[in-house]
């Protein structure tokens, strides 16, 4: 890591409780827990990056096909089985689906103690880690059963990123750079100039990164701690098109990161289409993704019919209309309901 200093640790406020974030150079063994009355939960990807004298993991398997039932009930036993009581700790070291995980288990194990997430995916350090949301999924529905509950500590450790695989580091600078969209002129800038090297160049400009991303969601979610208002939808831009796409080619050939990549691009399709999003604008974020190397064509991948129908059975669920987070500018963010006609024409031009 370069000499630097550590950026300012930062603090958010979620209604009555408070996550508070601490930047480290390297993790020590405190990090990840005190002997007694904690439990530390890692995969096996992450085990391997405890520092000598930390206490002895529960390892589980942390893929997308494990953030299930047996999973959360593996830390819960777990912890009874350890004795664990109410004034317990429990910290998860890994990707979003541990920290999703292991944040379930921590709000209703107890009814809820102390949660301690120390992110090593680019994702979960900058997405996953902060808003509070915890979650499993069920019945073939992504995040169906989970709780608010954010972690009291969220420990942030860019050396965790040296030994993520470079297609799992993209998925996180898809959600880096909307992200910046939503809020941070001068990251979007940053972005620009540096490209992926503004997160993997050393640890101090990831720290800055990770720490702009934090106030940005940060900000949003604080706003609207358990999702009631409306005002956490901007966090979606891209998303009702990377779903679909993640949906239509059968989640394998587009991790989620390419899928909002791709579909930060199609908003800006959209946007332009319908007058709301300047053309300088959406040329703008077109460029950017490209110089990150997204894919920014799906092709014959996501025929525009089959990828309407699948928004329509995601939004069906929540009641009604397409709606689509769309921009006017960095930083001017908003959600409206778009004619179907229009999302198969942005589409089509999209696949050609
Ligand atoms: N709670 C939220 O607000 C929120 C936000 C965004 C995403 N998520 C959830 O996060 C999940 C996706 O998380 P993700 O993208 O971090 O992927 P992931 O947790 O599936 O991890 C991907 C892979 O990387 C491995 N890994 C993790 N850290 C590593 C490291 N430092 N070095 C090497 N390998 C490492 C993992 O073991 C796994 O094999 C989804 O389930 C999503 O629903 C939640
Ligand atoms: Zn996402």
């Amino acid at each position: 890591m370069a000499g630097g200093a550590v950026p300012a640790d930062l603090a958010f406020r979620f209604g009555s409780t408070a996550s508070a974030v601490r930047f480290v150079q390297a993790l020590r063994p405190a990090d990840a827990g005190p002997p007694d009355n904690a439990l530390l939960v890692c995969d096996r990807h992450t085990a391997p990056l405890l520092p000598a004298g930390a206490p002895a993991p529960l390892v589980i398997e942390a893929e997308e096909a494990d953030k299930d039932w047996l999973a959360v009930a593996r830390v819960i036993d777990a912890a009874h089985r350890a004795g664990l009581d109410r004034g317990a700790r429990l910290t998860a070291l890994g990707g979003g689906v541990l920290c999703d995980v292991v944040a379930f288990a921590a709000s209703v194990y107890l009814r809820g103690v102390r949660l301690v997430l120390i992110p090593t995916t680019l994702v979960a350090m900058v997405d996953a880690a902060v808003g509070g949301k915890t979650g499993i999924d069920y019945a073939g529905r992504k995040n169906l059963i989970g709780s608010f509950y954010p972690a009291a500590e969220v420990v942030i450790w860019p050396g965790a990123l040296r030994s993520l695989p470079a297609r799992q580091l993209a998925a996180g600078m898809a959600e880096v750079v909307k992200t910046a969209l939503l809020g941070d002129l001068g990251l979007v800038e940053v972005l620009e100039r540096d490209g992926g090297a503004a997160v993997t160049g050393d640890a101090d400009a990831a720290c800055s990164v990770i720490r702009r991303c934090l106030q940005v969601k940060g900000g949003i979610v604080a706003a609207d701690p358990t999702e009631r208002t409306g005002r956490r939808d901007v966090l979606n831009l891209g998303h009702t098109f990377a779903h679909a796409l993640e949906a239509v080619t059968g989640f394998g050939p587009w991790n989620h990161g390419e899928a909002v990549a791709w579909g930060i691009a199609r908003a800006m399709d959209l946007g332009a289409r319908l007058g709301d999003t300047p053309g300088e604008h959406r040329t703008r974020v077109l460029a950017l993704l490209r110089s990150l190397r997204f894919r920014l064509q799906a092709g014959a991948e996501a025929p525009p019919e089959e990828m309407v129908a699948a928004m329509a059975a995601d939004k069906k669920r929540r009641g009604g209309q397409l709606r689509f987070v769309l921009q006017r500018g960095v930083g001017d963010t908003f959600v409206r309901a778009v004619d179907r006609a229009d999302v198969l024409e942005v589409l089509a031009a999209a696949a050609r």
